[in-house]
């Protein structure tokens, strides 16, 4: 597949997978996707697998991915990880403001963005989502709501920090129900979002900034889905939890 920017695609465990579980996962990743080049690969463990995951991982096209990290670098924060913790393993992506954090843990654009800026600080690259709930489709409200998630979780980046990030595109109604975003809502909401990059920060970030799109990506659809040229790549979910679905997913998209 000939794109404008190299793909991406990453799974995103969730709360899944003990730390056998996760080495027996990424086993059978490496052998099925050793010999791909076109793609950028990155794997998201739990933090309690990411230790075992990185060595495992050691020299291969694979890279890792947490899946959340605290605004902060140190201190009394119970609970919350450090950029500079997950350095020591060697991540190089964080996965900021998916919808269900957005959701249970309430998060707010707000403190995305600090997570953001704290993550590009260390060197990390985040992963920043955003995605209309179905009730915001249905009343026409995609653009307004996908406006408002870039402009606050992604303020006070610079240009330089921006071309560092990836936007994933993840409408909320099309997480783990099986019902994905048809390519054309893909390619619509994407190309919105460019545009949005556009206007806050230039044409040239905005041009090099990937956006990948999540929500129910299976080996049956990944194909359409990443041929869209607003589209690239993937932050995938449930069909992530296996190595013939993920791996399928990766295959079907080059
Ligand atoms: P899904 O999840 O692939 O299971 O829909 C996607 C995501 O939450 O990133």
């Amino acid at each position: 597949m000939n794109k404008a920017r190299k793909l991406i695609i990453a799974g995103n465990w969730k709360m899944n997978k003990t730390v056998a579980e996760a080495l027996d996962l990424v086993k059978g990743i490496k052998r099925e996707l050793a010999n791909i080049k076109e793609v950028d690969i990155v794997v998201c463990p739990p933090f309690t697998a990411l230790s075992d995951v990185s060595k495992a991982v050691l020299n291969t096209n694979i890279r890792l991915g947490a899946q959340d990290m605290s605004e902060h670098n140190f201190g009394p924060h119970t609970g919350e990880i450090a950029a500079g913790m997950l350095k020591e393993f060697s991540v190089r992506y964080v996965i900021l403001g998916h919808s269900e954090r957005r959701q249970y843990q309430k998060e707010t654009d707000d403190l995305i963005a600090k997570k953001a800026l704290a993550a590009l600080a260390a060197s990390l690259k985040p992963i920043v989502c955003v995605g209309e709930m179905l009730a915001d489709r249905e009343a026409g409200r995609t653009e307004l709501v996908l406006r408002t998630q870039l402009r606050g979780s992604l303020a006070g980046l610079s240009a330089e920090q921006m071309e560092e990030t990836i936007v994933a595109y993840e409408p909320v109604w099309a997480i783990g129900t099986g019902k994905n975003a048809t390519p054309q809502q893909a390619q619509e909401a994407h190309a919105f979002v460019r545009e949005q990059l556009a206007a806050m920060f230039d044409g040239t970030v905005a041009r090099r900034v990937r956006i990948r799109y999540g929500g129910s990506v299976k080996p049956s659809n990944a194909r359409e889905l990443m041929s869209q040229p607003e589209v690239d790549g993937a932050l995938v979910g449930g069909a992530s939890l296996e190595d013939r679905g993920f791996s399928d997913i990766v295959k079907n998209s080059i």
